[in-house]
């Protein structure tokens, strides 16, 4: 699932982030709570929250960030995505945060209209940018 929702990455380095999720869950910069969706003995979607340090449009800090989120194709529109973002609030919640923060692509409209009904607010859009330093 890792793999379909970045089909960009390095499949062993996707593996590698999962394998230190279990020895070495709670250090900063993994995901600190994955929550799982299983039907039919069978995982049919993921939700990867972190906790990052600040988020954009949030006021308080640490934040619980929705790294990663993703159905199924095969078990879209039925309400799965939206019991994973539920369980996740609901862990944020009994943890004592007030806010969860997230982020799409700007073409992942799907994203955009799941987040806004699910009660997220658009907060900001933006472009990121990067370049290689050469010595
Ligand atoms: C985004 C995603 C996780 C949603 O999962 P899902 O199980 O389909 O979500 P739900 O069934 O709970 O849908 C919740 C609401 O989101 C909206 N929504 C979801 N899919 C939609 C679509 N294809 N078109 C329009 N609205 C949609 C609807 O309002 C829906 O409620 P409704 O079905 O009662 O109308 C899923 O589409 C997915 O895995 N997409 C590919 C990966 C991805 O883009 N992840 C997000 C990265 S930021």
């Amino acid at each position: 699932m890792r793999a379909a929702l970045w089909p960009d990455a390095n499949v062993d380095e996707l593996r590698l982030e999962v394998a230190r999720y279990f020895v070495a869950h709670g250090e900063p910069l993994l995901p600190y709570c994955v929550f799982v969706a299983e039907a039919d003995c069978k995982i049919v979607g993921m939700l990867e929250l972190s906790l990052r340090p600040y988020a954009d449009g949030c006021d308080s800090s640490p934040v619980p960030f929705v790294e990663a989120w993703y159905v199924a194709p095969e078990a879209r529109r039925q309400g799965i995505g939206g019991a994973l973002v539920r369980a996740a609030e609901q862990s944020a919640i009994a943890e004592g945060y007030t806010e969860m923060a997230s982020d799409a692509l700007l073409e992942n409209t799907i994203s955009e209209r799941a987040h806004a009904a699910l009660g997220f607010e658009e907060v900001e859009r933006a472009i990121r940018f990067r370049k290689t330093l050469k010595r």
